[in-house]
């Protein structure tokens, strides 16, 4: 090996500067064939090794490739519905989440009737707050509290409520506090009192018993709240003398969603509806299956009067020892009617589970006898009269008495949720034939079990196939690898017959600290295998990541979509992929290729692309899942020309453990830019770890 030569460095600047100039204008064919000619003509053997080392570094951090777009060649359609939301009421979602009740186990249902409730004070005797059970002349909400007084003053005697994991109290705010009861007593007052967690009382109300007699009557109370709180509670203290029975005690804030009484977080909200989704589907997951059948989800006693709305334990509650949630039931303040209303608020396709006659199989597994599934078939149909029927159906007028006098739309309905076996196949037929009958326009939902590729899946993929089921439900909780190897699953799926739903899926990356598992690497890599899902929209119909929210401090299973405490709420990178996605849906597939090849691994790069008919717009989704920096040729095939702008929106990190907090919200968020486009070639340099969504309006 020789000495360097004089002025080598020299050639080194030269050469790279060549090479990037090249890079940025010609492609790296051309650079590699440069220096191929400048290192052949060189004499000195330790330059020519630092040039290629300056070279391999450089391709490390550059690469190119020109990828192709047929943009008048649309393959299939992309349903409305693609991109959706799955809702379920694990990890505190609907009690002490979406649903804005503030005080837990209101009308003393729970397993034990105080749970949530502390006795303030020194009761004079044994029995001045007892539990009164009416059983059968009230099944549904049969417990309610008597309070007996020995005329007491002020502050002697009463009740605190710990909410949800504490109440989030905020500054400024109306508290509607309500609550039932019945006295013979003519003048009982209730002092409320909402505390922080110093206790020192931050809003206040008073209410004096207006009535008296055998009858129960609903009262209310407002005020306003005088700081902000993560971690409140309620006082109610009792002045007077006499009984006094209590049920359903309520507080809500007035700031619920669209400003409802007894309504849902408008935060939570915001983030589903700024998702623009194509679908909803709810209730679940394993809570429409239940532990056991007692513990289903029946829709019929979710409706009506939330005061004869009927509580069961959420199977959440005992179902992972590591995170018990003793206090964790379902109240159904927030209903089917509810669901159905959410659904339209937000303009997405109301998607509702119903139990197909089987609890949930890794529970009880109990079975309803196929000769009693009648009542299971008739809540299906039931359930769609309800939701379409008119006011002169019999659920239709159910429904219209709610205040809402117009169909809900219903075109789409699951039986069963991770259903399995020939238990499921012979139950799901009974079904599908009465529903079919009476309804041949609504597309049902079919299970294929918990995993995407076990002997489970095949048996029930190649019956229901058989059946020419709608559609068919996957699920794939899977780590980022499979995301990654998986984003051709579906090219080769046959494109008649049954569709796919993708209804419950989310990357669980291992190496994460804390109980927050949505790390970047997890959405990077959702982002890719979306790719797949949307090139194969011909086959693909609906997508969503589950679960939907989690609470800080009351979650179940991790990760999830969306994270919240008391009062804040949060979405991770999984979120605004899904968002990206949704807000990007586009109209067409149009092919993209590299080499005549779809884009799907290769040099660590994942793409889709699609056609906004609306607004006549080319849109390209590309994830660069490598740790160098990519650029991108798009060649467009098929157009005359283009807008001289486009509008980039990226995500990245270069920690592929990175995750959003309360604390850093956007920590990883898309960010929008402008990106020249000139002639009918755009170029677009993506960044190591990168998700990028192109808009560019096309002729
Ligand atoms: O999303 C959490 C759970 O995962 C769902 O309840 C169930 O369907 C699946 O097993």
């Amino acid at each position: 090996m020789g000495n360097p030569a004089p002025g080598s460095n020299k050639y080194a600047m030269f050469l790279l500067h060549v090479y990037s100039f090249f890079n940025k204008y010609l492609g790296l064919q051309n650079v590699y064939f440069f220096a191929q000619t400048v290192f052949q003509s060189m004499k000195h053997t330790t330059t020519c090794c630092l040039l290629i080392l300056a070279l391999i570094v450089c391709r490390q951090t550059i690469a190119q490739h020109t990828f192709t777009i047929q943009v008048n060649k649309p393959v299939a359609t992309i349903q409305p519905t693609m991109w959706g939301i799955f809702f379920e009421d694990i990890n505190l979602g609907a009690d002490g989440g979406i649903y804005a009740e503030m005080v837990k186990n209101r009308s003393f249902e729970f397993n034990k009737p105080l749970m949530g409730w502390t006795i303030l004070g020194k009761p004079a005797t044994e029995g001045d707050f007892t539990i009164i059970n009416r059983g059968n002349d009230h099944a549904a909400n049969p417990r309610f509290l008597r309070v007996a007084l020995h005329n007491n003053a002020k502050g002697s005697i009463g009740i605190n409520n710990e909410g949800f994991r504490g109440m989030g109290i905020k500054n400024g705010i109306r508290y509607d506090f309500s609550v039932m009861y019945r006295t013979a007593a003519a003048n009982i007052t209730l002092h409320i009192e909402l505390l922080d967690e110093k206790n020192t009382v931050v809003g206040n109300g008073t209410l004096k018993t207006g009535f008296t007699g055998n009858e129960w009557k609903k009262q209310a109370v407002s005020f306003t709240a005088a700081a902000t709180v993560l971690k409140g509670k309620m006082n109610i203290w009792f002045e007077g003398d006499g009984t006094i029975d209590l049920d359903m005690v309520s507080l809500f804030p007035e700031d619920t969603w669209k400003k409802r009484p007894g309504g849902m977080r408008a935060d939570m909200i915001q983030l589903l509806a700024d998702m623009k989704p194509g679908f909803i589907r709810f209730p679940g997951g394993c809570i429409v299956e239940g532990f056991d059948l007692n513990q289903r989800y029946q829709w019929k006693k979710t409706i009506g009067p939330i005061e004869d709305r009927q509580l069961i334990i959420n199977r959440w509650n005992f179902e992972f020892a590591h995170r018990p949630a003793p206090d964790y039931f379902q109240t159904f303040g927030l209903g089917f009617f509810e669901y159905f209303q959410l659904a339209e608020d937000i303009g997405a396709a109301p998607l509702p589970i119903l139990n197909c006659g089987m609890a949930c199989q890794f529970n009880s597994a109990e079975l309803v006898p196929l000769s009693e599934l009648d009542p299971y078939v008739q809540d299906a149909l039931d359930l769609i009269e309800f939701a379409n029927g008119d006011a002169t159906t019999k659920w239709g007028k159910v429904r219209a008495g709610m205040g809402h006098p117009a169909s809900f739309n219903l075109t789409l309905l699951g039986i069963g949720n991770e259903n399995w076996g020939p238990q499921y196949i012979e139950r799901l037929k009974v079904f599908t034939k009465a529903i079919k009958e009476k309804y041949p326009n609504i597309k049902l939902v079919n299970s294929s079990g918990t995993d995407p590729n076990s002997d489970r899946f095949n048996y029930l993929n190649t019956e229901l196939r058989a059946m020419n089921a709608d559609i068919i439900d996957e699920h794939y909780y899977r780590k980022p690898e499979w995301f990654f190897s998986n984003a051709k699953r579906y090219d080769n799926y046959p494109r008649s017959g049954s569709k796919i739903f993708g209804g419950e899926y989310a990357s669980h990356a291992d190496k994460t600290t804390g109980d927050n598992k949505n790390c970047w690497l997890a959405a990077l890599s959702e982002a890719a295998f979306m790719t797949g899902l949307e090139r194969n929209a011909a086959v693909v119909n609906m997508a969503s990541y589950a679960p939907l929210f989690a609470h800080v401090d009351g979650w179940q299973w991790t990760p999830d979509l969306i994270w919240v405490n008391n009062l804040q709420s949060y979405g991770t990178p999984d979120y605004y992929v899904q968002k990206l996605y949704a807000l990007n849906k586009g109209t067409h597939v149009v092919p993209i290729t590299l080499n005549k090849e779809v884009v799907a691994g290769q040099d660590s790069l994942y793409a889709a692309a699609c056609i906004d008919s609306a607004t006549g717009e080319l849109i390209v989704k590309l994830v660069n899942a490598s740790n160098k920096e990519q650029i991108n040729v798009l060649s467009l095939e098929g157009v005359k020309k283009l807008a001289p702008q486009g509008k980039l929106t990226v995500m990245q990190s270069d920690n592929l453990y990175s995750v959003n907090s309360f604390a850093a919200p956007q920590n990883i968020a898309p960010k929008e830019s402008a990106l020249a486009v000139k002639g009918k070639q755009i170029k677009l340099t993506a960044t190591p770890y990168s998700f990028n969504v192109l808009r560019v309006k096309v002729r």
